[in-house]
């Protein structure tokens, strides 16, 4: 039996919409073993009323995927979920699900892909690569598709950053957030945002705080998904009074993040206050960018 750890993770941070990513210190464990045949699998969690536990199960359907490419698919299999990351609510549980589907699978198979063969199947499986590509390898991460394969580089956290998320209790799946975003966008808002992602990477590479306000802002993706998010924009803008650095909606929503090195526990409550003024429920949670991704816990 293997037991492997994926963390959480959000995506985006503003501008760097589909090739930016960040892993959170918030962990799903999946355990995957060999069966004489059939199909196990039990859920603990997060989303255990939800999450099917038949073949169109995510995990299983990822480990299904690494087994056919190296030519060893078991005669059954016996999968455990213990989930703590918030299912469809823009903190990564679909790229933890695969992830952790694919490492598990890999161990069983005797570890027969690399590392960067198992981002290009992630990848590939959720469609794109920010939320994979740091829920594998951890810290923050800039991933993006060439000629079929995904090119990486990772950024180590810098120190005192934490993220304070507002986690509401209604889900948005990544599909209708992506259905309200144009096709095209103006010159003007890509010039927009493609300074703004070369200020945040340098921002997050040499610590420097003071430009994440800025860094963050977005004009190709946040905009249109406001309307799926009641009171986004005021919430922001309450952390940010409240003392947060950048502010930004979490991958495709509804969780809204705010970076901060102090006053964590006062943003977490006016960001869940300024919710509430607008009829929605929400808990927080303030963590810390977990500087390793996925890995095997042990082997039993
Ligand atoms: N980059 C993706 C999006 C992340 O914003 O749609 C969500 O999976």
């Amino acid at each position: 039996m293997v037991r492997v750890q994926v963390p959480a993770t959000a995506a985006n941070l503003g501008p760097g919409f589909d090739c930016l990513g960040i892993a959170l210190q918030l962990y799903n464990t999946v355990e995957m073993a060999r069966a004489g045949s059939g199909l196990f699998i039990e859920v603990q969690g997060e989303g255990a009323d939800e999450i099917p536990r038949d073949e169109s199960n995510i995990v299983y359907r990822a480990a299904m995927r690494l087994f056919k490419q190296t030519e060893s698919v078991p005669p059954g299999l016996k999968i455990k979920l213990i989930n703590h990351i918030p299912l469809a609510r823009g903190l990564g549980s679909s790229a933890a699900a695969i992830v952790g589907g694919l490492i598990a699978a890999n161990i069983l198979a005797g570890n027969r892909l690399s590392q960067k063969e198992l981002l290009t199947l992630a990848a590939a499986l959720e469609g794109h690569p920010d939320n994979v590509a740091p829920a594998l390898f951890g810290g923050i991460v800039v991933s993006v598709a060439v000629d079929g394969e995904i090119k990486y580089v990772k950024i180590a956290p810098p120190p005192g950053l934490k993220a304070v998320l507002a986690v509401p209790d209604f889900s948005v799946l990544t599909k209708a957030a992506r259905d309200v975003l144009p096709q095209l966008v103006s010159l003007q808002d890509a010039v927009f945002n493609l300074g703004r992602l070369a200020l945040l990477i340098t921002a997050f590479h040499q610590g420097d705080f003071s430009l994440l306000p800025a860094a963050m802002e977005d004009r190709i993706h946040q905009p249109y998904r406001a309307s799926l998010v009641p009171g986004m924009k005021k919430v922001l803008a309450a952390a940010r009074l409240a003392g947060a650095r950048g502010v930004c909606l979490s991958g495709a929503g509804p969780s809204l993040l705010a970076f901060a090195d102090g006053n964590f526990e006062l943003i977490g409550r006016v960001m869940k206050d300024t919710f509430r003024q607008s009829g929605v429920r929400a808990r927080t949670m303030v963590l810390k960018i977990s500087p390793v991704g996925a890995r095997a816990l042990e082997k039993i």
